[in-house]
């Protein structure tokens, strides 16, 4: 069959690489793809968020399936109009995505199901929204409605700073129309954790656990990014603590949405803390995490496509996903500047050394190829550019593996955080 996966991400790059692997896949399109990609998957020019572009695309080369990576072409229904035209694709639709796209109607979703989160409210005045933080009192948490690009999530520790959390995301509109509402949220202790599954509308077949690296440095200081790093699984989510966000959180979800009219196809990304009184949602992703992806296809022993397949053609109940027991670790190297303004255009070698290191495999993110002199080279073009993964049986080996590659990759206006991990290989001891 003819596939098309849109992004150009280190997740994408993940994807396209186990979807390339598949006997089911004839033929390999990624828009807009990266050089990584280009070395699984045709790439072409289109850019993730043009929606008629892709669409035409999809039309003109008989793609039988699509396979959508980011959040933003979901919310804006791609989904939808590929589905008008007669083309399947994996992801939710506009409405479905908006599990995403709108944190108040998340909110209301979970509230409305009982299931487990924080305790909020939504405003679309500033007055009114300062005198709910007035009562409630600080530490509190303050989020643009809409997407924000990861960042519109304020964590406030006085009541002045939420002040001028709600000034900033609804007066000065830091985050344009996302700002149009806030949420206020209580404050949640415990510790976070990223859980996936699949689901077909009806039926969830989970994929597995993850823990993420938000903030930019070592020890979890300075502020967040998209992630700096990633492993699976996560000691935090055992069996029983598996059993009980499936039971708690993840079912009714699903039968909410149905009940909703809106019934959710794709995978559900659930943002967890998990706390002494158990686990709540702290958001809803209609997506794969990045890096989380790229570590979750490290660890998946089945062919993706058919069960990517299964999720859009409502058939979850009787499938079945084999895992590899090994831990799967991702270090992301960012361009100086990053989360601020990344450096761009700077060179990096050392990839195919890296790639060489036991059990590692360096996906790229924001990355390009460029000709200098004579020569092509892989120069950096984004805030987070290359995802470096490896697995191992220990989530200690795995770390030491990802290190290896990413001491081989010579990129001097590159960083990464030398700690990811640090939670498990503290339980490991
Ligand atoms: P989000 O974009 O919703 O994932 O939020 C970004 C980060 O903010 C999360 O990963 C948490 O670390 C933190 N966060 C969000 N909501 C809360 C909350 N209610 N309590 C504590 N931390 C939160
Ligand atoms: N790594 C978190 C996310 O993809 O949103």
């Amino acid at each position: 069959m003819r596939v098309l996966v849109v992004g150009g991400g280190g997740r994408e790059h993940a994807l396209c690489w186990k979807i390339s692997a598949s006997p089911l896949c004839d033929i390999l399109y990624c828009a807009p793809g990266n050089p990584g990609i280009a070395d699984v998957a045709t790439c072409v020019a289109i850019g993730a968020e043009d929606l008629d572009g892709l669409v035409k695309f999809s039309q003109d080369e008989h793609i039988d399936f699509v396979v959508v990576g980011p959040e933003a072409p979901l919310v804006a229904g791609l989904v939808d109009r590929l589905s008008a035209v007669g083309i399947k694709s994996f992801g939710p639709t506009k409405a479905a995505a908006q599990l995403e796209g709108s944190k108040g109607f998340t909110k209301d979703l979970l509230a409305k199901y009982n299931i487990p989160t924080g305790a909020y409210g939504r405003f679309t005045d500033v007055a009114t929204a300062k005198k709910f933080i007035a009562q409630k009192g600080a530490p509190i948490v303050v989020k643009a409605d809409g997407l924000a690009a990861g960042k519109g999530v304020i964590l406030c520790q006085t009541v002045d700073e939420a002040n001028a959390a709600v000034d900033s995301i609804m007066t000065a509109r830091t985050f344009g129309a996302a700002g149009n509402e806030v949420v206020i949220e209580e404050f949640l202790y415990g510790e976070e954790a990223s859980f996936f599954a699949l689901v077909d509308g009806r039926t969830a077949l989970p994929l597995a656990a993850a823990q993420d690296h938000k903030a930019v440095g070592d020890g979890d200081t300075g502020p967040n990014t998209g992630g700096m790093g990633a492993y699976s699984p996560t000691p935090v989510v055992d069996a029983a603590m598996h059993a009980r966000i499936m039971r708690e959180i993840v079912t009714p979800t699903i039968e909410g949405m149905a009940k909703e009219g809106t019934p959710f196809t794709g995978v559900l990304f659930v943002g967890l803390m998990i706390g002494t009184d158990g686990p709540k949602v702290i958001e809803f992703n209609a997506r794969f995490g990045d890096p989380e992806c790229e570590a979750l296809m490290m660890r998946l022993k089945s062919d993706l496509l058919p069960a990517l397949i299964a999720t859009a053609d409502g058939q979850l109940a009787h499938f079945d996903l084999r895992w590899y027991d090994d831990v799967a670790l991702t270090v992301i190297m960012a361009a100086n500047g990053y989360p601020g303004t990344p450096q761009k255009g700077t060179v990096i070698t050392g990839l195919a050394a890296a790639n060489e290191v036991e059990g590692a495999m360096v996906f790229h993110a924001g990355t390009k190829e460029e000709t200098r002199g004579k020569d092509k080279v892989i120069v950096a073009n984004g805030g987070r550019v290359l995802a470096v993964t490896a697995i191992g049986k220990t989530v200690r080996e795995a770390q030491a593996r990802a290190y290896q590659a990413v001491d081989r990759i010579k990129w001097p206006e590159g960083f990464s955080r030398r700690d990811i991990g640090w939670r498990a290989i503290a339980r490991e001891k």
